[in-house]
């Protein structure tokens, strides 16, 4: 281990002592889980039965949902919001903010972050956000894609970032906010770009499965060569979200870069599709990410077996599946923008922003 590591490793072992202090001194019982190493048989080669957990004061779910029933009558009050109590899609006439199927296009006016606020914060919410940073990803991106998060994902809600990494001893030290903590999981990495960016539909999948599912409400997937601008906020949550991809949200169907040979599982003929959605940024309830996830790997492993390769490899499947089922709510290209193409009028307030995408430096094969 460099002298690097060897610093990253005793700042971690530090922390956590401190963190497992604090956590015994303010435990009711003074008992706590403090490490947890995930040994999950299912795990095959894409996950790594390795895990760390590092501790906070959030993450007993079970706890959590006691103390909902605690107070069953105030929540009894509480009325499942509506779209209209938060949604008013006439602000932005300009663009199109209302799917075919009735699904709100979330821009920037349309809705109003303060019921939103009210609503999810009673619900005391956890929101999760995974990210893969693999060989050079690491430290071409990871700490400004975290450092960004941190500042702007989800503020005043309870966030766990789950890091997958190749090598977790380079995972860059950052001090989260409050209500934020994170789970680091090294994954085997891939020889080829493509599939690692396939493999990480099978490793969410799997991780959802062991846990995911028990710790959050809401999980976003995201690329690591990104970064957050502005607020990502709750206005962002729902049953299972899309987001638009910058550089075709106003153009035509017939230019999408769908997959269009019918061989592959990813097939969308011409004069099908509805949007052409970045596989930057997905997200939903766990149980709607892991069918997502599942259904893509599905898709691949088929491609795999007739020796085809979708044209955009997961982002393929992705938009094969949102064909299929339609996602409840769409994200503007404000959310997950691409600078190179300026700022039309459109693009009121940037939350997340592309990162140059350096491939000569960080992929292995172009
Ligand atoms: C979560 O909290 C419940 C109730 O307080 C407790 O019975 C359970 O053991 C806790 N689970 C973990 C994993 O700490
Ligand atoms: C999961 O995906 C499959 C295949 O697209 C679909 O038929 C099914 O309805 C989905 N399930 C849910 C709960 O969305």
């Amino acid at each position: 281990m460099n002298v690097k590591g060897k610093l990253v490793l005793s700042m971690l072992i530090i922390s956590t002592v401190i963190v497992v202090f604090w956590e015994y001194i303010n435990s009711p019982e003074g008992s706590f889980l403090w490490i947890y190493h995930s040994k999950s048989p299912e795990l095959g080669d894409g996950g790594s039965p390795q895990g760390w957990w590092f501790p906070s004061w959030f993450n007993n779910r079970t706890h959590a949902y006691r103390e909902e029933e605690e107070d069953t009558n105030k929540e009894k009050e509480d009325e499942e919001l509506q779209l209209s109590d938060w949604f008013n899609p006439q602000k932005r006439p300009e663009v199109l903010t209302v799917t075919g199927w009735k699904a709100p296009i979330v821009w920037e006016g349309t809705y109003d972050r303060a019921i939103l606020e009210n609503y999810y914060g009673r619900q005391k919410i956890t929101v999760g956000l995974t990210v893969f940073a693999i060989g050079r990803y690491i430290e071409h991106y990871l700490e400004e894609f975290l450092t960004s998060a941190n500042r702007h994902f989800m503020i005043g809600h309870r966030v766990i970032f789950y890091i997958m990494m190749d090598d977790v001893s380079r995972l860059p030290l950052i001090e989260l906010g409050p209500l934020r903590s994170f789970k680091v999981f090294e994954v085997k990495p891939e020889k080829r770009w493509q599939d690692i960016s396939m493999m990480r539909m099978k490793t969410i999948a799997e991780h959802i499965t062991a846990h995911i599912q028990h710790e959050v409400d809401f999980l976003f997937c995201m690329d690591v060569d990104q970064v957050f601008q502005d607020t990502f906020g709750v206005e962002t949550l729902g049953q299972s979200v899309a987001q638009l991809q910058a550089w075709f949200y106003k153009a035509d169907p017939i230019d999408f870069t769908y997959e269009r040979r019918m061989e592959s599982s990813a097939f969308i003929p011409y004069g099908q599709g509805d949007f052409y959605y970045h596989a930057a940024i997905f997200g939903g309830t766990p149980i709607q990410v892991l069918n997502i996830t599942q259904e893509c790997f599905k898709g691949i492993l088929q491609d795999k077996k007739n020796d085809i390769e979708a044209k955009w490899h997961d982002e393929s499947h992705l938009n094969k599946y949102f064909l299929l089922n339609k996602p409840t709510k769409i994200l503007s290209p404000e959310y997950c923008w691409d600078y190179h193409i300026g700022l039309p009028s459109d693009i009121k307030t940037v939350k997340i922003s592309w990162q140059t995408k350096e491939y000569n430096l960080v992929r292995n094969n172009i």
